[in-house]
């Protein structure tokens, strides 16, 4: 094995770490962490726990992104510049930098406009109060980790595709 395929490996490595942990955190918070907050265990809502669950998980976000973004682009030249490269490898790959992108904005937004209730869906939980009807929407973090789930089928196909 050369010191590049090391390389190569570890770079991959570190960009599904990160991965993890911010689809992993994600689906914490909906599964786990939402509906304690919506039983009011954890105090009310928007109260000093969830302020300073979000602001850990926001400094967690934001080093996510960043590591995603440097890896993806140190492995988006290697696979480019690779034979195995085809016209579909490339399309997929297109495809899953732009939901990645819209993934990002999604995160922006939210720690920019959304400030932590609604970073931890509160406000959506207001919304979908018993006695509120109408179309179910998800709410900013379920998008995000329906968009990450997506983006993670994308890459096992990538894997396939790469050969
Ligand atoms: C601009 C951002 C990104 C770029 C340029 C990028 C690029 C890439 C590339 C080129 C690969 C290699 C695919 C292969 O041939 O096996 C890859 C793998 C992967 N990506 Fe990304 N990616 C980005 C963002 C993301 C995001 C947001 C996630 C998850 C939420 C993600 C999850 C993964 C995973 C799990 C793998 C497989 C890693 C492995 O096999 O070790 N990526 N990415």
């Amino acid at each position: 094995m050369a010191p590049g395929d090391v390389l190569l490996a570890v770079v991959s490595w570190v960009h599904l770490l990160a991965a993890v942990v911010w689809v992993g955190g994600g689906l914490f918070y909906l599964l786990a962490l939402r509906p304690a907050l919506r039983s009011q265990a954890l105090g009310p809502p928007g109260g000093a726990f969830t302020r300073a669950v979000a602001e850990r998980f926001r400094a967690a976000v934001d080093l996510s992104i960043l590591i995603l973004l440097v890896t993806g682009v140190v492995l988006t030249f290697q696979r480019l510049t690779a034979p195995e490269a085809s016209a579909a490898y490339g399309l997929v790959l297109a495809l899953k930098i732009a939901l990645s992108v819209a993934m990002f904005g999604l995160a922006y937004w939210l720690g920019r406009l959304g400030e932590v209730e609604r970073l931890l869906g509160v406000r959506s939980a207001a919304r979908a109060a018993p006695g509120r009807s109408g179309p179910w929407r998800p709410s900013a973090a379920t998008a995000t980790v329906i968009l990450g789930a997506a983006i993670l089928l994308l890459a096992e196909l990538l894997r396939v595709l790469f050969r």
